[in-house]
């Protein structure tokens, strides 16, 4: 059964070496029942030729934007209002900063400019290139200007240019995939009959009645994938920390205050869960003798105080080992520098299947911020997520996670 039937589908092909999967793409897309008009760059056609994009979608390529004939037929502005969703595959560097610039030189950019519907970006370039921080910066101002843009990928792995990194463009079946599972009315919901448990948001550790350790966690990101877990079918638990959000709609929340509270609410909620998250900043330490009354200064003529702190328990180590591991394990590292070394060696060190890598204190990213990026580390391979609000970002993580991981 074909499952884009009527969908329209415009394809914006850059200058890219990965344009040259972009014919696969609309092969895949056209066998979905989906029509598909193709507009290239001048890039674009340098790496593959109009003519066999006319053959494989059935219709005219454009490519001139001050060409009479072409807008005499379908203009910028109609081309533009045409599809249900825009996708950029490959979405180069060049195309990218363009689009930032909002320059309208060309035909793709200026009908970019123009769209009303979603645009979809699937970034392909050298590694080097994607990690650059102009790169980063306007993927940033991307998103943070048109918040129904959505980026596909990149990949991680090796790449035409003999490196090996994070810029590869998203396989186009995972693409096909993706748009499906958009445009399509009826509910995708892999995860149905699941139980899938989280922690999110900080841990507080008490020192008096009224003073305690704790950090900046605002819980947005376990939130907001509790969120897509429950959108996709799932039976969601989670387990929060102290914060000041709405428990999303169908989702059991389970408040706890300390790290060990936090610790037996993920035991008891253990049995026959198919994924665990551990999106919580769990403080590192607690004070095991908690003061009854409030700590003075003066009574006690404290002008400096140690406090005997010992260790909490890991909480993803202590899942990760437990006789009742659920199938997937999935665990945060939040670092400041050398965030992949430190994220590979954590996923190890806790025997977690996967970690979510984010680097914090990098533009507005991070713990309290609204945005984020993530790095996917699996054994054997590594996926990017470009920066964005924490919605989108959890949307395209668990989209990826039930496409291409769950099902391994
Ligand atoms: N975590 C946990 N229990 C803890 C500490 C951390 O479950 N007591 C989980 C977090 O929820 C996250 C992952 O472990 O999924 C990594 O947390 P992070 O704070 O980055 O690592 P730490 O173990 O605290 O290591 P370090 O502070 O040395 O980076």
């Amino acid at each position: 059964m074909v499952k884009l039937a009527r969908k329209k589908i415009l394809l914006g092909i850059g200058g890219g070496i990965a344009a040259y999967k972009s014919a696969m793409l609309v092969r895949l897309l056209v066998a979905q029942g989906a029509e598909v008009r193709v507009v290239m760059t001048k890039g674009g056609q340098a790496f593959i030729q109009p003519l066999t994009l006319q053959a494989l979608s059935g219709h005219p390529v454009h490519c001139e934007l001050l060409d009479p004939e072409a807008e005499a037929g379908m203009g910028h502005i109609e081309l533009s209002r045409w599809p249900d969703l825009i996708l950029l595959a490959p979405a180069t560097a060049n195309l990218l900063a363009r689009l930032a610039a909002g320059m309208a030189d060309e035909l793709l950019t200026t009908l970019v400019l123009a769209a009303k519907v979603p645009v979809w970006l699937a970034p392909a370039m050298n590694q080097q290139m994607w990690q650059a921080a102009v790169t980063q910066r306007n993927l940033h101002s991307l998103t943070q200007l048109n918040p129904h843009w959505q980026f596909l990928g990149p990949d991680s792995g090796s790449q035409a240019c003999g490196e090996v990194g994070p810029g590869r463009m998203l396989e186009p079946q995972a693409m096909v995939e993706a748009m499906i599972a958009a445009l399509t009315a009826e509910a995708w919901q892999p995860l149905a009959g699941k139980k899938i448990l989280l922690t999110a948001g900080p841990t507080q550790e008490p020192l008096d009645p009224v003073r305690f350790l704790s950090n900046h966690s605002s819980g947005k990101m376990g939130y907001a994938l509790a969120e897509q877990c429950q959108a996709l079918g799932a039976d969601v638990v989670l387990i929060s920390g102290p914060v000041e959000l709405a428990c999303p709609a169908g989702v059991q929340r389970i408040r706890v205050q300390t790290a060990r509270e936090m610790l037996a609410a993920v035991e008891q909620h253990l049995p026959q869960c198919f994924a665990f998250f551990a999106a919580a900043a769990v403080a590192d330490f607690y004070l095991p003798e908690v003061a009854k009354h409030k700590l003075k200064k003066a009574e006690q003529q404290l002008d400096s105080l140690t406090l005997n702190l010992l260790p909490n328990p890991d909480i993803l180590a202590t899942v990760a080992g437990h006789q009742q591991r659920p199938s997937w394990v999935i665990g945060f590292a939040a670092e400041t520098d050398n965030l992949l070394p430190h994220a590979r060696a954590k996923r190890v060190r806790k025997g977690a299947d996967l970690i979510l890598a984010n680097q914090v204190g990098m533009f507005d990213s991070g713990m309290k911020a609204e945005n984020n990026a993530i790095t996917l580390i699996a054994d054997d391979h590594e996926h990017s997520f470009a920066m964005q609000d924490k919605t989108s970002l959890a949307k395209e993580v668990m989209t990826y996670l039930c496409q291409q991981i769950f099902r391994n």
